[in-house]
């Protein structure tokens, strides 16, 4: 019956977190997942949150059905992040935002639409880039391509080479960008060379597609949202993905975004329509819990101002851990430059390690990273980070 179906691999940041769950070496450290874990190696509940979960747990509420666009409260609470509450795109009605299940699910949802109405229009995702944002494009009908963006040889960004790439491509061609953090490199542009970009995406009339999900973790709230903010500024026709996994520590809670800011209100409603559509014929309306919490956390002023800063404490955590790392490894390696650990932002490190020396690490220190090398430095603490340390200099000599 089955035996046409095609065998599934697995996916390789999911499936590293099986195999590290079954390993059971006591000294084992799990850098593989992006999830943040605090210094002792827990998956934090911040306070913000945890206030507002235990008074819905005091005072239980029926459950009915969200709408289609999901909770309204919180649709507001996530433009206000993204583009600051008085952006005039804002003020002037012309951003559709709806809630999805997580970043993943906002993708899709985006992906579907611009492949419906710009059917010839195909997608280019950083080289390299999250594994999924290439699987949910091509899932969604898109021929995926890549553009230029890391450089080995700098540890940074083939600038030129990528914004040559964007100049030559046609109207409608849709551009995957991470506006801060990238994952998997941790290598981000700078405010200037995102206004180039911008100005290139303006000329040559590409639709910019930007997928946040670790907003406060490189600089702060608000300088981390740059990129949206000039965008949606500039007019651009940019979509938004963002995903409060990460930064509200809400994971399973699949809590979501997806906005499109458009020339006008009326094309706004338009968008707004199609993407309940889509969301309709998908899974007909987003869960409830997550989106309570999140707004709750965000339109409350006494609940953001802590909960902006826990995440200001992940963030120091995450730079105090990469800083740790960079310490001994300059002892330990001498005449290798380690300065990139320092650089990097947000949770994620290229670290630069060949897959021989990634598979090592896992063989014989159960220290678990991406073939690629990826780390997520939000694994360390200090009663591991010394353990990693001497692990990484161990496979570099
Ligand atoms: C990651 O990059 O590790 C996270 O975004 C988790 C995931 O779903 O891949």
């Amino acid at each position: 019956m089955y035996r046409h179906v095609e065998f599934y691999a697995g996916d390789p940041i999911l499936s590293l977190v099986e195999v590290y769950n079954r390993d059971t070496r006591a000294e084992k450290v799990n850098l593989g997942i992006g999830i943040y874990f605090d210094s002792e190696g827990k998956m934090p509940v911040l306070e913000s949150v945890g206030r507002v979960e235990h008074d819905l747990a005091t005072s239980p509420r029926p459950c009915p059905y969200l709408p289609m666009e999901g909770l309204a409260a919180y649709r507001s609470a996530v433009q206000n992040l993204l583009f600051g509450a008085s952006h005039p795109a804002l003020t002037e009605g012309r951003i559709a935002t709806i809630q999805t299940l997580g970043g993943s699910g906002a993708l899709k949802v985006g992906a579907d639409f611009l492949h419906r109405w710009f059917p010839e229009a195909k997608a280019y995702v950083s080289d390299p880039t999250w594994d999924n944002h290439k699987g949910i494009f091509e899932g969604a009908g898109f021929e995926v391509g890549t553009y230029p963006y890391y450089d080995p040889a700098t540890v940074g960004v083939k600038f030129d080479e990528m914004t040559a790439f964007f100049d030559s491509l046609p109207e409608n061609s849709v551009l995957i960008l991470h506006p801060c953090c990238h994952n998997p490199t941790g290598v981000d542009l700078s405010p200037e060379q995102w206004d180039t970009v911008l100005e290139i995406i303006r000329k040559r009339k590409l639709i910019p597609f930007m997928d946040i999900a670790y907003q406060g973790f490189g600089g702060d709230l608000d300088s981390d949202a740059y990129a949206i903010r000039k965008a949606a500024e500039m007019g651009l026709p940019l979509f938004v993905s963002n995903s409060f996994s990460k930064n509200l520590s809400l994971y399973g809670e699949r809590v979501g975004g997806l906005s499109a800011v458009c020339p006008s209100k009326e094309e706004a409603d338009i968008v707004f329509g199609q993407f309940k559509f889509t969301v309709r014929r998908i899974y007909s309306s987003p869960a409830a819990h997550g989106a309570y919490v999140a707004a709750e956390v965000m339109n409350t002023p006494e609940l953001f101002a802590l909960w902006q800063s826990e995440v200001y404490a992940m963030r120091d955590r995450i730079r105090a851990m990469r800083q740790g790392l960079y310490d001994v490894l300059a002892a330990k390696v001498p005449g290798r430059n380690f300065d990139y650990f320092i650089k990097q932002r947000g949770m994620f490190s290229y670290t630069g390690l060949t897959v021989e020396q990634v598979h090592r690490l896992r063989d014989e220190f159960a220290v678990y990273l991406l073939d690629s090398g990826r780390m997520c430095v939000a694994g360390l603490n200090p009663a591991n980070i010394e353990y990693v340390a001497n692990a990484f200099a161990e496979v570099l000599k």
